[in-house]
């Protein structure tokens, strides 16, 4: 069906972005390949890392008050049941015990199966290239997600915008900020998830004005609203969902994350998301339009966002990887033969080569076939 062949383009552009992250290559780098992805914006504590774990729907990102994301983390979500059928994912049968499991592109090979030991290494290891003193680096973690209750979806954690520098922050940390995030974010192929707190006001969201410089027409801009569950008495999300405050082309989601209180005792996600469903249908403003709030619709949201983004960039990044193609095939030809496998143009060469015919088939075969229409 339509959805599976979704799944396998996105895994298809997943497998790409390691490689070109492995050989130095990565998001922004010197192969200027830039596949799509979904990146979170928005202020500092207003929910960014809370959504995406609620998108995943496991626990295993840092979250709290203050500057807890310092580094980008680029979250590679893959569907593994749809993996092991469509026969790319080989070691999906040696581990068929454990459902899900996590890794990290710096310590290949190595499973994690348990989600708080994925957040303790995403503390260790932002806080040996930062240290433990709320310093930021614009130098990514790259982890992969496979479970069989998530959509395969490339998500990019973000720190926020802050405007006062705190520990060990350089006094320009707004503009540091601004700058790693305009790099992600200013692709034309990144989707925007701009996330604002709803006990805000929605006219100083940093989040929706910093997307409304890198993306004008708002063609990539998706607005999520957090905190609904804190907004006073007697006021509501719903002139913001129809578009009469500040009109997102993409429209907003309304969304209920667990509170501080939910996180210090270890409230589970599953009963965090039967809240959130409880909260919209019983509420009198949002129950006539239950079905378009909350995680589980922003998830399905983003999907068919990102199949419609990847159907209109194939032809450019299909273009693009075969100059690099071309360029690689020539720079080996200049080097000569008799280097033998332990060349790394070799290395880099055939991972390109498979992965491009691999690619092309995809492509070529069933472009035609993407329907937006479920
Ligand atoms: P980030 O800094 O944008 O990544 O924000 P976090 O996800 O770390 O969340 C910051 C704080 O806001 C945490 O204490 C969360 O528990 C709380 N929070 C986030 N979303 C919601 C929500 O929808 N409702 C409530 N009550 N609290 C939330
Ligand atoms: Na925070
Ligand atoms: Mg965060």
């Amino acid at each position: 069906g339509t959805a599976g062949l979704g799944t396998e383009i996105v895994s298809v552009i997943n497998k790409l972005q390691d490689v070109f992250t492995s050989i130095g290559s990565g998001p922004g780098g010197q192969a200027g390949i830039d596949l799509p992805q979904i990146c979170v914006l928005g202020s500092q504590s207003s929910g960014k890392s809370s959504v995406l774990e609620n998108i995943v729907g496991r626990d295993f990102l840092p979250r709290g008050t203050g500057i807890v994301t310092r580094r980008p983390l680029v979250l590679q979500l893959i569907n593994r049941a749809a993996q092991a059928a469509n026969g790319v994912d080989k070691t999906a049968d040696k581990a068929a015990n454990a459902d899900e499991w996590g890794e990290f592109l710096h310590l290949p090979g190595e499973k994690f199966y348990d989600f708080h030991k994925i957040r303790d290494e995403i503390v260790r290891d932002t806080e040996a290239k930062t240290g433990k003193n709320a310093g930021i680096s614009p130098q990514p973690i790259n982890l992969r997600i496979y479970s069989p209750n998530v959509l395969t979806l490339t998500l990019v954690d973000l720190p926020g915008l802050t405007k006062v520098p705190v520990g060990d922050q350089p006094r320009d940390i707004e503009k540091q900020i601004r700058e790693m995030l305009t790099k992600y974010i200013s692709k034309p192929a990144c989707i925007i998830l701009a996330v604002t707190a709803a006990n805000t006001d929605l006219a100083n969201s940093d989040g929706l004005k910093m997307a409304r410089e890198v993306d004008p027409e708002g063609t990539r801009t998706i607005g999520v609203l957090t905190k609904v569950d804190l907004m006073d008495k007697g006021t509501d999300v719903v002139d913001i969902l129809a578009g009469r405050i500040i009109p997102l082309r993409l429209g907003y989601v309304p969304v209920v994350n667990r509170g501080q209180r939910d996180i210090e005792n270890g409230k589970p996600i599953s009963s965090a998301l039967e809240n959130e469903r409880d909260f919209f249908e019983n509420h009198p403003s949002y129950r006539s339009k239950a079905t378009f709030c909350g995680t589980p619709f922003l998830a399905r949201k983003l999907n068919m966002i990102l199949m419609h983004h990847i159907r209109a960039t194939l032809p450019d990044i299909k273009s693009r990887i075969s100059k690099n193609l071309a360029t690689y095939q020539s720079e080996l030809q200049t080097l000569g033969g008799g280097m033998g496998e332990a060349n790394s143009g070799n290395i880099v060469l055939s991972v390109i080569t498979e992965f491009t015919s691999e690619f092309r088939t995809t492509i070529d075969g069933n472009t035609n076939d993407l329907s937006l229409n479920e």
